[in-house]
């Protein structure tokens, strides 16, 4: 993208009145029209200037170059500490830095492989379920998969779901959640944290339920001693190899949590949005249907087959693309820095709207057409790697990358084979953004047999 003056915008009362109700309701409304067309915009708003970094380089510049002068934004620290505590996610600086290393292990090649089995077998027990379905069932995918994702995520990080009761999860996790928008707009007026908002009182005792399951949950494989091959056995078992420091019970339950909210939400909406864009291109389904018959010979997919379905791989990142189950990284700028021509101080907020990123209009050909041989090797190649980052970019990245593309391709591998999913007619989803961006009315369809 080439170089030009800084687009700048400064709301009067009125418009900022308007702002701040467009981010109480879907935070993507907030973002001024210029985000899709300009590679920087700067939004005077509140007594701050809040940069918009579009552009991939810049983007660069900010998370990879400059990424220790900055810490994640107020707001979302706001909206997801209350849950989270000083979890990977949300923890700064060191304490982070140690956090990443003793979660490192569970996230290598070799150890996100060894899930896959644990991912088929989930798929396999959804896809009975279906079976038994009569033709033109309803099926609300979404919440189908949120519960499948859910399900291999504590197959894989607690070795089974144990006595945790799956509905109540979610509800305690939907619940907190619908409350992060207004903690992102009373952390941006600078109001303080025990200020009343409606749905807190639902919001706190999701949070409550949530944590208390875990420390029940962790304090039982403290005191048994059980190993088990998982995330909470390596996260007990965890010395910082540099200080030789064990975790504390705390500080596992943060983690447990984040990975259980990081880890199986965003892949469910992945998967999501990729059911409903399959169902409106069913020559793109047929070209994933050809693949996996390829590789399977037409019997169920084993674990070794998932990295030779690369067409329906880039199916994945497509429907991420146009639908980014994480619309906007925020943080806030510690230490001064410049992004091309601009410098950023101390205080200032940084704000990557990956959504708009995926859409804009100098970095992509007709960006809201769903066109998954943009992820061929040799036109991924052609582009900036920033121009696609649904996982973030730098050392904060999303740490279950491989894991949740493995995970989609897997489940898609399994289930596709055998039926399909048709969209409600004449329903168009509207992306809301949650910290994750949802479809406004979940995503009804039906169920039919191939
Ligand atoms: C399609 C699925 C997923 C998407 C779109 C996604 C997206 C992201 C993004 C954008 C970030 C960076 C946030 C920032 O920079 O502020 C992130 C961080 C993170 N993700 Fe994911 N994620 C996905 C799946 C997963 C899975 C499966 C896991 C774990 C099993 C996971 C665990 C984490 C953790 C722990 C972090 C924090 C990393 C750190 O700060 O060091 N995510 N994710």
């Amino acid at each position: 993208m080439s170089e030009t003056a800084l687009p700048t915008l400064s709301p009067g009362r009125w418009q900022t009145l308007q702002l701040l109700r467009k981010t109480v309701r879907n935070p993507l409304e907030f973002w001024p029209a210029e985000v899709y067309q300009q590679r920087m915009v700067r939004l005077n708003f509140l007594g701050a200037s809040r940069y918009f970094v579009s552009d991939p380089g810049y983007i660069q510049t900010a998370l990879v170059d400059n990424a220790d002068k900055l810490h994640k934004s107020d707001q979302m620290r706001r909206a997801l500490e209350p849950a989270l505590g000083h979890g990977i996610l949300t923890a700064e600086d060191e304490r982070w830095r140690a956090q990443r290393r003793s979660v490192a292990p569970a996230f290598r090649p070799s150890a996100v492989n060894s899930f896959i089995p644990a991912m088929i077998a989930a798929a396999r027990t959804t896809l009975a379920r279906w079976q038994a379905m009569p033709d033109g069932a309803a099926v609300a995918v979404d919440r189908e998969m949120m519960h499948l994702t859910f399900e291999i995520i504590l197959e894989t990080m607690l070795s089974g779901r144990g006595d945790i009761d799956v509905a109540q999860v979610e509800r305690s996790i939907a619940d907190f959640l619908q409350s992060t928008s207004w903690a992102v707009v009373l952390a941006a007026l600078g109001l303080p944290e025990w200020t009343p908002f409606p749905g807190k009182a639902r919001a706190m005792r999701g949070r409550s339920y949530l944590r208390g399951m875990m420390t029940k949950r962790v304090g039982e494989r403290r005191h048994s001693g059980d190993r088990h091959d998982d995330l909470l056995s390596l996260l007990l078992d965890a010395r910082d190899p540099e200080t030789g420091a064990g975790v504390s019970d705390t500080e596992v339950i943060d983690n447990i949590l984040t990975f259980i909210g990081a880890g199986h939400e965003t892949t469910a909406l992945a998967l999501t949005w990729t059911y409903y864009l399959l169902s409106h291109h069913p020559e793109v389904e047929a070209k994933i249907l050809a693949e996996i018959a390829n590789v399977t010979g037409g019997a169920g997919l084993e674990p070794g087959q998932v990295a030779e379905l690369a067409y329906t791989r880039q199916v994945v990142m497509e429907a991420m693309r146009v639908y980014s189950p994480v619309s906007m990284i925020g943080r806030t700028v510690m230490q001064g820095f410049r992004i091309g021509q601009q410098d950023l101080q101390q205080g200032d907020r940084l704000l990557v709207p990956i959504h708009a990123v995926h859409h804009h209009v100098m970095l992509w050909d007709r960006p809201e057409v769903f066109d998954p041989d943009r992820f061929a090797p040799e036109a991924a190649k052609a582009r900036h790697r920033f121009a696609w980052m649904p996982f973030g970019a730098g050392p904060r990245i999303c740490i279950g990358m491989q894991f949740a593309l493995l995970e989609a391709v897997a489940i898609l591998g399994t289930l596709l084979p055998t039926l399909r999913l048709r969209a409600k007619p004449g329903y168009v989803p509207v992306p809301i953004s949650r910290v994750t961006t949802r479809p406004d009315q979940g995503m009804p369809m039906t169920l039919m047999r191939r």
